[in-house]
Parts: structure tokens; sequence; C-alpha cells
């Protein structure tokens, strides 16, 4: 190779390496043809065609495959939880809602966490409220610029356009992203919002797990999560059920009508949530793309490789056996889907979000219909999506495409209060 080339070659892999392949295939044409794995078909041949075949023998199994093989087990390690209420303040949003903010507090022989749990509850309604749990990117303090939101001290990526740098935020960053947490219309429909930030419960950044909540969980002599153990979406999901732990003991809450909602990665996380702790009443995942509603195999957008390689931490180990090896999957992402059922699951894609695959997004959505069937649930059973800005809103998934980017917009928020007003009321 001669010098010119050797440097383009070095560019080429580095390009690669952190993740956005030149090769990203968004060619409906160039879609491989490939086979789903059957989700109502057991592993030992049987056709599952009754909900007691589905809960006893295909859901296990379904969820095993997702567990051992793309998020990761979780530990059996002694982790215990308390909840402090650090701030109650019930005038906050102009007297509209009650802000409060609860420590979660996680110890295990190994040492001690803290997470931050903020919720806003609407004041003047009768009984406890239903809820939207989510985590955020940045920090509570981004989610409203309401001053009484305490400021966190974990690690935050640098973004100067919301002002934070050192990886410290601090009051500049205050309500940055209030365009994608509408608090005041949330509160405004009869629902409570409580959101976490992911970073309180693990740092996005490859450290080979050493900071967050992995350590706690490590058994003598352990240093990292073994090949089958969880990676960050694993523990980011183990925190969202945590704070609905302490949700049931909230009388202003009803603990039936929790609904996990995530953006993107996020989305990734809130479909995992949804699918291990049953309690929850619902899950939304909002342009959660390769890893979260989007079919692996359609190869579309982004592809496995490319996330194992620039996000090694958000999947397990094992996962990375399928980079570049699709076909060999035993399962996709339908069957996540299917794992939701009986409960309602609302799939969300943007219609320049091509890099999340907004058909194989809706798709999965389409191949868990057997399973909602079987429940004698009504789910969307056309296998082309509706126009965009159109929700196909069933008791089962429900589906829209909005105009615009990868992005969490109040059209979206109209539409998941409209979904979530289907089955709390
Ligand atoms: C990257 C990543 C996606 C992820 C997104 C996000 O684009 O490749 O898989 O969904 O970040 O979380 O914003």
């Amino acid at each position: 190779m001669n010098t010119r080339k050797n440097i383009c070659f070095i560019f080429f892999s580095l390009f690669c390496s952190i993740g956005y392949s030149q090769e990203t295939n968004y060619d409906e044409s160039k879609v491989p043809n490939f086979e789903l794995p059957k989700v109502l078909l057991s592993k030992s041949g049987k056709d599952v065609s009754s909900v007691n075949d589905w809960e006893n023998i295909r859901r296990p199994e379904v969820l095993k495959m997702f567990s051992e093989q793309m998020y990761g087990t979780v530990p059996e390690t002694e982790v215990s939880v308390n909840f402090v209420v650090r701030k109650e303040i019930n005038t906050a949003l102009s007297g509209e809602a009650t802000l409060k903010e609860i420590d979660m507090i996680f110890s295990s022989k190994n040492g001690r966490h803290k997470a931050s749990l903020l919720l806003f509850i609407p004041n003047g309604v009768k009984g406890p409220v239903p809820m939207f749990l989510g985590l955020n990117f940045y920090g509570n303090h981004t989610v409203n610029p309401s001053l009484e939101i305490s400021l966190h001290q974990s690690f935050a990526r640098n973004n100067p356009n919301f002002y934070i740098f050192n990886n410290r935020v601090d009051d500049n960053s205050r309500g940055v992203r209030s365009s994608r947490w509408p608090v005041e219309y949330i509160i405004r429909q009869g629902y409570g919002l409580g959101v976490i930030y992911y970073g309180d419960l693990d740092p996005d950044f490859d450290d080979d797990f050493q900071n967050g909540l992995h350590p706690l969980f490590y058994k003598d002599g352990q240093s990292r999560p073994t090949e089958k153990e969880w990676g960050s979406i694993g523990l980011w999901s183990w925190g969202l059920s945590r704070a609905l732990d302490y949700l049931e003991t909230d009388v202003q809450v009803d603990e039936e009508k929790v609904i996990v909602f995530g953006h993107s990665r996020l989305g990734k996380t809130s479909l995992w949530t949804g699918v291990q702790d049953e309690r929850f009443a619902a899950a939304i995942s909002n342009d959660s793309g390769c890893g979260g509603a989007a079919l692996s195999k359609r190869e579309f957008g982004e592809t496995l490789q490319v996330i194992n390689n620039a996000f090694p931490h958000w999947f397990n180990d094992y996962f990375t056996r399928y980079n570049d090896q699709e076909e060999d999957l035993p399962f996709d992402q339908h069957m996540l889907i299917s794992l939701m059922a009986p409960r309602p699951v609302y799939i969300a894609s943007a219609q320049g979000d091509e890099w999340a695959d907004p058909k194989g997004e809706y798709l999965s959505g389409y191949y868990a219909h057997p399973v909602y069937e079987l429940y004698n649930i009504q789910s969307y059973n056309d296998p082309t999506p509706p126009e965009v800005n159109e929700a196909r809103m069933s008791p089962g998934v429900s589906y829209h495409m909005r105009s615009g980017n990868h992005d969490v917009k109040q059209y979206d928020w109209v539409k998941y209060i409209e979904f979530a007003d289907r089955f709390v009321r």
C-alpha cells in the first residue's frame, strides 16, 4: 500500500470503528431476503395456540433468549434499595403540580450508589394518578426549568448547545430538554410524570463497567459482567423497575397504571423494561431503532455490527456474535414486542429517522399480532404502515410515523396521551 492509500485506509477504519459504516443501507431493494423466527413455534417444534402454552412454554423461552443473548441477565447478587423522599413541594409549576424528589439509595457489600427520581404529580385531581415513567439523557433539571429541581453530580456528556462542559452540569442547562418533556401539558391531562437521569444509574460510556451500579453486583473476584450478564441497557431497565417499586408505595400514584416511556437508546430500554417487568401497564418506544423496535434482519440503517462497535456497553458480550450475522439470530425484535402482550405498546418512528429504520419498527409491531390474537386482543395486522402523521391505534400495538427527525415532539406526546386515555380511564 502506498502512503496515500494507507492514510485513506486508516481514516476508513476509524470511520467504521466509531460505528457509522459507509455501507449503511437505506435502499429497500437491498434489504436481504430473510425469514423471521416464528414467534408461536416453540423450540421443541410445538405450535403454540393457547394463552396457556404461550405463557408457560413459549414466552419464557423467548424472554430467556433476549436476556441471555442480547440485553443480558441480571446478576443474583443482593443489592438493597432504600427510598428517601428528600423534597416535596406542592406549589410547583405555578401551583399545578406537586414536585417530589426521591433518593434511590442502592447498597451491597461492594458499596453504595445514589440516583434521584423526580416526580410531578398533578394537583387538584381525585385519587391516585396514572403516570409516565422514563429516563432522560442529561439530568432531571433539563426536563423543566423549575428551579426546585436539584442538579445531579454525575458524569454528563459534554454538549455545548446545552452548556454542559467538563462532564458536569450547572444551572445553565436547566430546562434545555423541555421540548421533549412537555411537563405542563402532561400534568394538565391528569397524568403524573416520573424521570430519572440515566447517568445516575450508569454513565453512558464504555469504561468496562467500573462506574455506575454494575460494580455493586460483582461477586468476590469479579471485575466486569460475564458474557451473558447485562450491559447498560439492562441496568437502566433495572433502575426503572426499582422506581416502580417506589411508586407502588406512593399513595398519590396509581401503580397499576404506570407507562414506561423512552426515546432512542432509552426507547430500547423502555421496551426491555416493559417486557421484563409485567407490572408496567404499557410501554412506549419513541424512535428506538436498532436493538429496540426495528427488525435486525432487515439490516436497514443501523446494523448490529455498527451498534455493537459504537456502543459496546449497551448489550451483553454474547450479542456481538451476531455482528454481521443477522441471519443466525434465533429471534428478532417482533418477538420483543410480542412479549408485551396482552399489554398495550406504542411504537413511534420519525420520517427523517432512516437510521432507526421506521419500516422495520412498524413491521415488528405487525409480526407481533398473532400473540395479541391469542388473547383476543386486536392489534394491527396490516403490513403496510399508515400515512405519515396518522396514528394507527389498537388495544394491542399502536404506531405512528411523525414527520421530522429523530426527536420527541409535542405531536408524539399528544398521541401518547390519546393512547394512554384508551386504557387508563
Ligand atoms: C445513536 C445510536 C442509536 C441510538 C441513538 C440515540 O444514533 O446509533 O442506536 O438509538 O444514538 O440513543 O440517540
